[in-house]
């Protein structure tokens, strides 16, 4: 990622904004005279902590699609403008069964679909302000697959193939939608692993290192680049590997009908 930062005066966006990668993202945007927009479930401490950060609140669960719109409609009355949205609200799996499909159903529907109806919500605004920045937070799960948490794995690995499969038609509109997947990191998505992970001696991330990941790929973001972000290494591109291509009678490489490219793909 090649970014400067976002420009001052400009709004975002972050949903499961009072959360610990929301806070750190959130002081990370003030600093950088960012108008910020946390968006969480309504609690007195969720408030609270919006205005500590110096940040508006706005109460949302991502899994409410009228709600995203709502949301982002009172962003543009309140500010004028949506230039960034990190999609970032996220639940993990803690069912001890190979699968639980309630609890795969509620987290898909919170990870992924959150992503999805956050997306539809903000796009209209980013329109209007000329162009801009969506950042999904996915998770390195999303490429590497948890064995005890298979809804994750499918709502993160969802995420990054909508991201995928977005990123070259918005970035013909001037907008980049890019996913950061990080390893573990020390926020209370981890509390029921943490002892484990002190007992291993295993290294995670802190919250301020994935903030500063998210702050670059909304300025700096390759459209429907995936990010890795792990201890020691910082953020990465993931090189995603092709597959075998199909082949024609004549055994030469096939070529994807247009209808199915973008412009910038073809
Ligand atoms: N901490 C990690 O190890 C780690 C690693 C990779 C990815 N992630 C992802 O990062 C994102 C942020 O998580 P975090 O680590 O800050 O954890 P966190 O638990 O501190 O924050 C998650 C936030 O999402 C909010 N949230 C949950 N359900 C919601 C809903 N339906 N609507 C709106 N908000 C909702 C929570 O209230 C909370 O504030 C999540 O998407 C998570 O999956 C975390």
């Amino acid at each position: 990622m090649t970014a400067t930062g976002p420009a001052p005066g400009s709004v975002a966006l972050v949903t499961g904004g009072t959360g610990g990668f929301g806070r750190a993202l959130a002081a990370l945007l003030r600093v950088r005279d960012v108008t910020v927009v946390l968006a969480d479930l309504d609690s007195d401490a969720n408030r609270r902590a919006a205005d500590d950060l110096g940040a508006s609140f706005a109460a949302l669960d991502v899994t409410d699609r009228a709600a995203n719109a709502a949301v982002v409609a009172r962003i543009e009355a309140d500010h004028g403008r949506l230039d960034a949205a990190f999609l970032n609200a996220g639940i993990a799996g803690t069912s001890p069964d190979v699968l639980d499909v309630d609890e795969l159903l509620e987290v898909v529907d919170v990870d992924l679909f959150g992503v999805v109806y956050g997306t539809e919500a903000v796009l209209p605004a980013l329109r209007r302000a000329g162009g801009g920045s969506i950042v999904v937070t996915a998770s390195l799960a999303g490429l590497s697959p948890m064995a005890t948490d298979p809804g994750y794995s499918v709502a993160k690995g969802g995420a990054v193939a909508f991201v995928r499969s977005l990123g070259p038609r918005l970035a013909g509109e001037g907008i980049t939608i890019s996913a950061i997947c990080p390893g573990f990191a020390d926020t209370a998505i981890i509390d029921p692993l943490r002892a484990e992970f002190d007992a291993a001696g295993f290294p995670v991330l802190t919250a301020g290192e994935v903030a500063e990941a998210l702050v670059a790929a909304w300025a700096g973001a390759e459209p429907g680049a995936a990010y890795v972000v792990q201890p020691g290494v910082g953020a990465v591109p993931y090189r995603f590997k092709g597959v075998p291509a199909a082949r024609t009678a004549s055994g030469e490489t096939a070529v994807v009908p247009d209808a199915l490219r973008p412009p910038s793909m073809r």
